[in-house]
């Protein structure tokens, strides 16, 4: 898998920066900040070659949207799909939560057009509207699916928070083997979280598991029996002293600007972002399989 240029996400995030900062704010749902966001990820992915689709839904008496873009590609009944949500709360403009996932995914994405990967797995990527409400977009994104269109998703990565300035490495404990008491997923989930930490196994960072009960955009998924996963560095609790231990940082909350005002491009730890990012990239490639393009 490609290392992951942690300038470009970091550029990415910038720009949503703007985008709140020109609109506001912020970039929640049914805010100008929101389809601008849409805008600015559906731009590259068009120029990179993805094949894109803004889908609408209705919620509050506010139009979201979702941003679903394929690869074209694999095998089309056995997709992997990669979600971040890409709404902020109203109070901020929502950099940590959730640029972060949202940047991350999308400069993969990029990288995945950039060396020709081919992978036998088709490949789709979905940013989605109004998590912060409810998970409406993901939500109305599953819902749109025939049943044989689900059982096409073979798998869901999902990362929502993945820079926050305190972090920690938790992964959705899929199969719970650290008993968060969320339960196995679907079968398949475990295959993700080993893959997962298979990667930061290879950097030498430790992780631990983090509830799998649906308080991000798998949730949905899951409940449809599709297998997911993903990464998570921690929002409003505090890190304890054995994780300070484990990974550094202080014994405090792992984001204090969770859904408020400073969720700004100073609320990142770069390193948090890096591995992350890598770790998405290790994970495609991983789950996907295949190869590159031969330049012509
Ligand atoms: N979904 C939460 C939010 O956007 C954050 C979160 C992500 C919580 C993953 C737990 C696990 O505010
Ligand atoms: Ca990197
Ligand atoms: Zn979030
Ligand atoms: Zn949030
Ligand atoms: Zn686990």
């Amino acid at each position: 898998a490609p290392d992951i240029s942690v300038t470009n996400v970091k550029a990415h995030l910038t720009q949503l920066q703007n985008i709140a900062t020109a609109n506001g704010g912020n970039r929640a749902h049914g805010r100008p900040g929101y389809l601008a966001s849409v805008t600015y990820v559906k731009n590259l992915l068009d120029a990179a070659g993805y094949t894109t689709r803004q889908q609408s839904f209705t919620y509050n008496g506010a139009t979201g949207y979702n941003l679903i873009a394929d690869w074209p590609g694999g095998d089309t009944a056995n997709t992997l799909m990669i979600g971040a949500h890409l709404d902020s709360v109203t109070a901020g403009p929502g950099i940590n939560d959730n640029g972060s996932g949202s940047a991350g995914n999308l400069e993969v994405a990029l990288a995945v057009a950039r060396t020709g990967f081919q992978p036998d797995r088709h490949l789709r990527f979905g940013w989605w509207g109004a998590e912060e409400l409810g998970l409406r977009g993901s939500t109305a994104y599953v819902n749109s699916l025939t049943t044989a269109q689900k059982r096409e998703i073979t798998g869901y990565l999902n990362f929502d928070m993945i820079g926050s300035p305190n972090p920690g490495y938790f992964l959705y404990d899929g199969d719970n083997s650290d008993n968060t008491g969320s339960g196995p997923g679907p079968a398949g989930s475990a295959q993700i979280e080993s893959t997962l930490a298979a990667y930061f196994t290879s950097i030498g960072v430790p992780t631990r598991g983090t509830d799998f009960d649906g308080r991000s955009d798998y949730g949905p998924f899951i409940a449809n029996g599709i297998p997911a996963g993903g990464i998570f560095t921690g929002a409003e609790g505090r890190k304890t002293a054995a994780q300070v231990s484990l990974w550094g940082g202080t014994a405090t909350t792992f984001d204090p600007c969770y859904h408020s005002s400073c969720d700004t491009t100073a609320n990142i730890n770069d390193t948090a972002l890096d591995r992350n990012s890598d770790a998405i990239a290790y994970a495609v490639w991983t789950l996907a399989a295949g190869g590159t393009t031969p330049p012509p």
